[in-house]
């Protein structure tokens, strides 16, 4: 049980499991009311790239800039990430993008647990549609709701942890990047992990 916001727009995660491409689940996303944060903001922010990417990253949730534009990293934090993936090789339409939670929470704090709980089965139904190979995550809050909910991203990035046949990497959220120079280094250095392993195992199949 859920909670009592409504009725059939109160999705559980049984109904969420029944959608069976990703504009289905998309389009199931935008009548959510799981959690509070939809009260708050402007629209859903659902992910962005291609459906089968092999690679996905996944951040924290929108902010101002993906609320007004219904994607996720469209504002300055997003614009790194993409000179990270072009770097890496790949372009956009190589990799999936999405968040922990799909709607902005107010004043870009972080997501809570009940939040990110509630947001948790499109999550993985999002995953298990696009059956990406390695995921990457983007920050700490990212890392202990899709990992270890005591995770430290200074001692966790760069390793890798297998997981439900899927292989995942942490590193630094863009946004730290953007705000202390000196994680861009660590960042690069992950990120050439995780383009030597996808390398290897697209060059496998
Ligand atoms: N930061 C995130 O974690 N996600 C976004 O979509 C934008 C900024």
């Amino acid at each position: 049980m859920i909670g009592v916001i409504g009725d059939k727009e109160l999705f559980s995660g049984d109904e969420i499991k029944k959608c069976y491409t990703l504009e289905e689940l998309a389009g199931s996303a935008l009548r959510c009311r799981r959690c509070g944060l939809r009260k708050g903001c402007r629209g859903v922010v659902f992910g962005k790239g291609n459906p089968q990417a092999g690679l996905m990253f996944i951040g924290e949730g929108p902010g101002a800039e993906e609320d007004k534009q219904g994607l996720p990293f469209v504002g300055a934090a997003g614009q790194l990430l993409d000179k990270i993936i072009a770097a890496a090789g790949y372009s956009p339409s190589d990799v999936y993008i999405a968040n922990i939670v799909k709607c902005r929470p107010p004043g870009n704090r972080a997501p809570g647990r009940e939040e990110a709980d509630a947001c948790r089965p499109w999550l993985i139904r999002q995953i298990e549609l696009i059956n990406p190979a390695v995921i990457v995550l983007l920050g700490s809050v990212a890392l202990q709701h899709m990992v270890d909910p005591n995770g430290r991203i200074t001692k966790m990035r760069g390793q890798w942890i297998e997981k439900e046949g899927i292989e995942w990497m942490s590193t630094y959220h863009p946004a730290a990047l953007l705000r202390d120079e000196t994680k861009k280094r660590p960042v690069w250095e992950d990120i050439k992990k995780v383009r030597d392993r996808y390398n290897e195992i697209v060059k496998s199949i």
